[in-house]
């Protein structure tokens, strides 16, 4: 059998998008193996998902005054033990220093709540909402040095209804979430993904500007 991919899913918060990629890995859709959860909040509850999955996780916080390069240099060292071959950004809410982002170029992917290149960087869902836009979504990009800029993989697009509350938006995004992302990093550990300087690339195809549209 061909080596497994290793992953590092790295966490802030809930962790239902790791959730959603132990899931697929538990049921063998991913030819990969989740090897470590690293979350900077001690308090995260995805650090719970992995314990109940018996995947390692690792409480790695920041120190008081604590640099950005010096942090993710602690963090780059973590992710060097545990051997990744892909690092997994699912709600990581730090900002990366280029140091770290360059050492993984073409292994690091993230998701971000709505249709890139629109709204980077925090509220997403209020500013769809508020803009009065019709459609919202998900994208998963691989991590450039560039916020929330990196190329776009795939996307999928939620309607926004005129009656809708944030909560319910921000639901219907997170359902197309937990679909992406597993598939993403299926993609990725089949050996289908790649990054070059011109964008993303599946099956050595560069997908276009807002990546692969995927629509339910
Ligand atoms: C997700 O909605 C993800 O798109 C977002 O954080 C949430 C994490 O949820 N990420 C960002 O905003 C990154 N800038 P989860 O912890 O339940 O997976």
């Amino acid at each position: 059998m061909a080596q497994q991919t290793r992953i590092v899913v790295v966490i802030s918060g809930s962790g239902s998008n790791l959730q959603a990629i132990i899931d697929a890995c538990a049921e063998g859709l991913v030819p990969g193996q989740i090897v470590g959860v690293i979350s900077n909040k001690g308090e995260a509850y995805g650090l719970t998902r992995a314990a109940n999955a018996g995947i390692e996780g690792i409480t790695l916080p920041a120190e008081k005054g604590e640099s950005r390069e010096s942090y993710d240099a602690r963090l780059a060292a973590k992710l060097d033990a545990l051997n990744a071959d892909l690092v997994v950004l699912a709600g990581f809410m730090r900002i990366l220093s280029p140091a770290l982002v360059q050492k993984f170029a073409g292994k690091m992917l993230n998701i971000h709540p709505s249709l890139l290149p629109k709204y980077t960087g925090l509220n997403t869902h209020q500013r769809a909402l508020d803009a009065g836009d019709s459609e919202h979504g998900c994208s998963v990009h691989f991590v450039t040095e560039e916020l929330d800029g990196g190329p776009v993989i795939l996307q999928a697009k939620v309607p926004v209804f005129v009656e809708d509350t944030i909560e319910a938006l921000t639901q219907r995004v997170h359902t197309q979430e937990h679909r992406i992302y597993p598939l993403v990093v299926k993609w990725f550990c089949e050996g289908r993904l790649a990054m070059n300087d011109q964008g993303a690339l599946l099956d050595g195809q560069l997908l276009p500007e807002q990546g692969y549209a995927s629509e339910e």
